[in-house]
């Protein structure tokens, strides 16, 4: 892990320019249909925190932010098996309008399984804000976002939070990464 942080990556899918165009769009639809909610928009770490923190500054109403972190078990490159808690909220979602930022939507059962947990605490309303939906073969959603950012081809991207082995999340643009790297 040396050298330029750009090296390994094969294509640039987006560019600063098309993520902020995006970010901008999330932020007007959510700050239209979120007045006088003053909704808790959660960031689901790691990967969310660089899209929550922008989309923060382009939702123009207002509202809160908390922060949750989970892990699910076994292989990293497919979600399984059980969700677990390693950070729980701070703030009691009861009532609350929250909206869950995600930095990608994959198979979705991470999110699903979060969603299930959160539906337990009884929100007022609870919707899911995806910056990236990757396009894969669905025969139903598990989780449909409400708020789509853009939709990915099905690649291993990374970039603006995304991670491979806990790098290049802080690449300002979405790139496709060399398959070099994960097949050495
Ligand atoms: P899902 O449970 O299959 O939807 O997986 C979603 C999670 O997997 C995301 O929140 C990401 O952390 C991770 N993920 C899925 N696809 C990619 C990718 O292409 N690059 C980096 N992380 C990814
Ligand atoms: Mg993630």
């Amino acid at each position: 892990m040396s050298g330029k942080l750009d090296q390994d990556i094969e294509s640039i899918l987006l560019s600063e320019q098309d993520i902020k165009d995006i970010v901008t769009r999330l932020g007007k639809e959510l700050s239209a249909d979120y007045a006088d909610k003053d909704p808790l928009v959660i960031a689901v770490l790691r990967g969310a925190f660089v899209f929550t923190a922008d989309l923060a500054r382009a939702i123009t109403v207002p509202a809160s932010f908390d922060f949750m972190a989970v892990s699910s078990y076994g292989s990293h490159t497919k979600s399984s098996g059980v969700l677990r808690i390693v950070k729980d909220l701070d703030t009691d979602i009861e009532g609350r309008h929250v909206i869950i930022a995600e930095d990608i939507l994959d198979s979705g059962l991470t999110l699903s399984r979060l969603i299930t947990m959160l539906e337990e605490r009884k929100p007022a309303s609870l919707r899911v804000c995806a910056f990236a939906v990757k396009d894969v073969p669905r025969e139903s959603w598990v989780v449909e976002p409400a708020y789509v950012g853009t939709h990915v081809p099905d690649a291993f991207i990374v970039g603006y939070g995304l991670d491979y082995a806990e790098h290049y999340r802080n690449l300002p643009y979405v790139g496709v990464l060399s398959p070099e790297v994960y097949q050495q």
